[in-house]
Parts: C-alpha cells; sequence; structure tokens
C-alpha cells in the first residue's frame, strides 16, 4: 500500500470499538474483549500504546497485529495449546476464555530497550536475574533470559518482578510457573528460528498465559511488532560493531521517537502524534507482517468498524 493510501486511511482507523451487544465488555489499552459465556470475543483496535498510554491509532495497525498474532499461534500449536478458537474478521480473535495469570512472561535474547535503560539507571536487579557483566548494548545473552512482570490494572504500569517473589507472593505456583517458563522457551525459540529462515531476529517478546481447569494455554497476542523487538538480521553484526542503533520493525521505533523528539517517557501528558509519524509506523508494521509471513497484507481500505459488524454478523457471533 502507498503511503498516500496510508494517509487516507487516518480517518478510518479503529479506535473505538462500540459492540455491546457482544456481551460483558472490556476495554484493554489496545484490544476490546466481550465475553460470551466460555468464548471471549477480541477486537485488535488500530490503538498504538507505549509507556502505557493510549497515543493515537495506526492505520491498519489492528489487522496486522492481530492476523500476526493468528500466523504465531497457528505456527506454534504443536508446541504449546494457544486460545484461538475462531478469527472471523481480520481484526477479531475468538478465544477460548481462560483464567489469566498475574504475571506477564517477557523472554530476552539481547540486551536492550527498557532493560538497557533500567541498566544505566541501576533499576535492573528488580528481576533478580544475574546477567554477564560488561555487556554492550544490542548484545546477545549466552541464552534467553526471562524479565517478569505483574500485570498492572489498566492505568497502571506493569512492575518488574522477580521469580523468587513471584513464588513467595504465590502470584503463581512453583509447578505452573516451571510449566509456564518452559513453554515460554519452547516458544521463543521457535519464533527466533522461524524469524531467522525470514531474514529477522525476534530480540525479544512478551507472553501472558491462562488456565482453563489444569490446562495451560498461551493467550492474548503473540510475537506481534507491539508485543516484540524485530531487527533486520544481515545488518546485525555490522550495527553492533559500529555502535550503530538497530534496523528495527517494531514498537521501539516509536518509544524512541518519543523520548527523542519529545522527551516522554511515560511521565507527564503524552504529546500528540504527528501524522507522518504514524503513517511511517504503520509501514514499519505492514513490513513486518510481509517479512514474517512471505506475503504483503492485501489490504481493504475503508471503515475497519463496519466490516467487523458486518463479518460478526454472518458468523453469527452479532445478533
Ligand atoms: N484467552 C484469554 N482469556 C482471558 N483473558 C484474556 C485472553 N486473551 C487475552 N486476555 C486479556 O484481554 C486483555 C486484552 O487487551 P489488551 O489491550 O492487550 O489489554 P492490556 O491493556 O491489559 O494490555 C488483556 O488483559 C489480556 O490479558
Ligand atoms: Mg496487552
Amino acid at each position: 500500500m502507498t503511503t498516500s493510501a496510508l494517509h487516507a486511511q487516518l480517518t478510518q482507523t479503529l479506535g473505538r470499538v462500540h459492540l455491546p451487544s457482544l456481551g460483558e465488555h472490556y476495554q484493554g489499552k489496545v484490544r476490546d474483549t466481550y465475553r460470551q459465556g466460555d468464548r471471549l470475543v477480541l477486537v485488535t483496535s488500530d490503538r498504538l500504546s507505549a509507556f502505557d498510554h493510549v497515543l493515537t491509532t495506526i492505520p491498519f495497525k489492528g489487522e496486522v497485529l492481530n492476523r500476526l498474532a493468528h500466523f504465531w499461534f497457528e505456527r506454534t500449536r504443536h508446541i504449546v495449546p494457544n486460545h484461538v478458537l475462531d478469527m472471523p474478521d481480520p481484526n477479531v480473535i475468538v478465544a477460548r476464555a481462560c483464567q489469566p495469570f498475574a504475571v506477564e512472561v517477557v523472554v530476552r535474547g539481547y540486551l536492550t530497550g527498557s532493560l538497557w535503560r533500567d541498566l544505566q539507571k541501576g533499576t535492573h536487579t528488580a528481576y533478580g536475574v544475574a546477567f554477564p557483566e560488561g555487556m554492550r548494548k544490542d548484545e546477545a545473552f549466552p541464552e534467553p533470559i526471562f524479565t517478569p512482570s505483574t500485570k498492572a490494572q489498566y492505568g497502571q504500569h506493569d512492575e518488574p518482578i522477580s521469580e523468587k517473589e513471584i513464588l513467595a507472593r504465590g502470584l503463581v505456583s512453583a509447578r505452573d510457573w516451571a510449566r509456564i517458563t518452559e513453554a515460554a522457551r519452547g516458544l521463543f525459540l521457535e519464533g527466533q528460528k522461524w524469524a531467522r529462515t525470514r531474514g529477522l531476529i525476534l530480540v525479544d517478546t512478551k507472553y501472558e498465559f491462562g488456565k482453563v481447569g489444569d490446562d495451560l494455554y498461551v493467550i492474548d497476542e503473540m510475537h506481534t511488532p507491539d508485543s516484540s523487538r524485530y531487527w533486520v538480521a544481515d545488518e546485525y553484526e555490522a550495527r553492533l560493531a559500529k555502535g550503530e542503533a538497530q534496523r528495527m520493525l517494531d514498537k521501539e521505533n516509536i518509544r524512541q521517537w518519543l523520548i527523542r523528539e519529545r522527551g516522554f517517557q511515560g511521565h507527564g501528558t503524552p504529546p500528540a502524534i504527528p501524522d507522518d509519524v504514524r503513517v511511517s509506523l504503520a509501514e514499519k508494521y505492514l513490513a513486518a507482517y510481509a517479512q514474517l509471513t512471505g506475503t504483503p497484507l492485501a489490504l481493504e481500505p475503508g471503515d475497519v468498524h463496519a466490516r467487523i459488524e458486518k463479518n460478526l454478523q454472518a458468523r453469527g457471533y452479532l445478533k
């Protein structure tokens, strides 16, 4: 899709989702979820959140995230079962409603992003992970590390937490934590392996898990450019050697823009996001999709909300 077509879509993005007859509603930062008994209808909006603030909308972001999450859930279902039941619209997943764990499982293959920023500030010790001394920014860890965080209520910031504290506070039982970390490691290694074959590095990611009875499921989203960092693989070594920033196809683009251009890191009033920044982030997300799946998205410009309603009606989810 051309840059001007993306500009044209700016006024038709999916900011608010209003489908009250779908069921009990919860609005997250990015997704709107509706409960129908033991199923959840998850609508991924075009909202952009960074540093726990919703800042603007990005054309086709919801569709890219939802389709990519679906792509990854399908590719990895032999490793860990996931919550997906159906995808009635490019922006919608119907999922098994699970009892979510109160922690988000962040897995990192490289020293970068917020962990690097924590390290500069000396606040990296909160995770209780010892990592090698003297590592450079963007260097790979000998093996993936876990830096979990608590899952905050809407409007609150997620807080880093150590494995020891997760267990001590009884947020997750020792048995479940062992299953969760094993599952997360398996998913991450599979993600890294696939990304490599597509010329990308899966740098880090965040998983959420839930249970139905005693069965464990990956829930929410998976390996999307919102929940993960992706770097361009063939430039990695040269950029690392020169101490240059990596070429990235993910949300870190906007985090760095906010810090660099607006001095914003989550405190105070969030700045307005100019249209050209919105469009250029859309291009990054679309590039990530095309590169990971091998097929560029055939996008339908137009009113996303109206299309969702039509598709949900046709599939019997919306009366
Ligand atoms: N299968 C599921 N069962 C229960 N809760 C889920 C499931 N999948 C996702 N969720 C929850 O739905 C919400 C999705 O909305 P999102 O915008 O990601 O919220 P947040 O602002 O908390 O990140 C999250 O709170 C997530 O934990
Ligand atoms: Mg979320």
